[in-house]
């Protein structure tokens, strides 16, 4: 580890399978109709991607993290963000492509669409990962998306490996369901992606989804986030599942606020808090990063997210 701000090495490594993307962030009044061709009132040019997002997380909250990942030469420069932010960026591969891109419109509410190219994501080959996954910590964890390639071989080369797995099934493909997801050691998933994943509506109540989560997927912890309505954590045991209210606050943009809270929450369980600290910490990141343009530009510090929780506290 290269960054001064990593943690004594005694902790469990995590490796981030993760893309890395140049989003190009569009201001707009709503998001466009079809057919509809529409002013934008800011335009911005910033490091993305959920796999980056969430490395950044993990490490501004104090964490040790290694990303594995890939961009294109034009840029470099992006790495910068997640160099500074304390991650260990000596597996990421510079390549002659173009790197994974989106465009994102973000509204006057803080929602937001995107549009992804995969790039230089999509381009991982057997023999790299079988390189980064001979050099991983046998005791550590692999975090990965649904942003670049071979997922389902990464998994499998971890898990015979013995690295523990936490997966985010970001963005939701019909493809992630036959993974071998009963394996996990964790799972995040927003509405939207619990849904698919046991195939019911995505309107049912915080209590249907968590009954279908635990049907399909028996021994796995699994983190649920429903926005405004706060976060689940299901205990893989069948315990009590535990909640945590969301932060009400005044959202700028939303973009981001999901791998905020995962790298937040991977980085608390990385320093052994339990469940109901691993779920504060991660909400109350979430919580500053809506309030913020940008992905990984709004991601807060940890000093930012103790003193947000010092208030909280005060003030419940
Ligand atoms: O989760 C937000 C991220 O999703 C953005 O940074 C964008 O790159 C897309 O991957």
């Amino acid at each position: 580890m290269s960054a001064s701000n990593q943690p004594a090495s005694s902790v469990a490594s995590v490796y981030n399978y993760g893309s890395i993307n140049i989003d190009h962030v569009y201001r707009v009044p709503h998001l466009v109709r079809p057919g509809e061709t529409l002013s934008s009132t800011d335009y911005q040019i910033v490091l993305g991607g959920k796999g980056a997002n969430q490395t950044i997380a993990l490490a501004r909250a104090g964490g040790r993290v290694a990303h594995w990942g890939q961009l294109g030469r034009a840029d470099e420069w992006a790495l910068e963000t997640l160099r500074d932010a304390g991650a260990d960026i000596d597996d990421v591969a510079v390549l002659e492509g173009s790197s994974g891109h989106t465009v994102i419109q973000v509204d006057d509410e803080g929602e937001n669409a995107i549009v992804l190219f995969g790039g230089t994501n999509q381009s991982f080959t057997p023999e790299r990962l079988d390189e980064l996954l001979t050099g991983a910590d046998s005791g550590g964890w692999l975090l990965l998306q649904n942003e670049c390639n071979a997922v389902e071989a990464v998994i499998q080369k971890a898990l015979a490996r013995g690295l523990k797995v936490a997966f985010n099934p970001a963005p939701m493909t019909p493809a992630i369901r036959k993974l071998p997801l009963t394996e996990l050691s964790l799972l995040f998933v927003n509405r939207g992606e619990a849904a698919a994943l046991v195939d019911i509506d995505e309107q049912s109540n915080a209590d249907t989804l968590i009954k279908a989560l635990q049907t399909a997927l028996p021994g796995v912890d699994i983190v649920l986030t429903l926005g405004a309505e706060g976060a689940w954590r299901i205990d893989g045991e069948h315990n009590e599942p535990l909640y945590q209210p969301a932060r009400p606050v005044q959202a700028v943009d939303t973009t981001g606020a999901g791998d905020t809270f995962i790298g937040y929450y991977m980085a608390a369980l990385q320093a052994d808090h339990d469940a109901n600290t691993c779920l504060a910490r991660a909400t109350a990141a979430a919580a500053l990063a809506v309030q913020h343009p940008g992905a990984a530009t709004g991601i807060p510090t940890v000093e930012e997210v103790e003193a947000f929780l010092q208030i909280a506290d005060q003030s419940e």
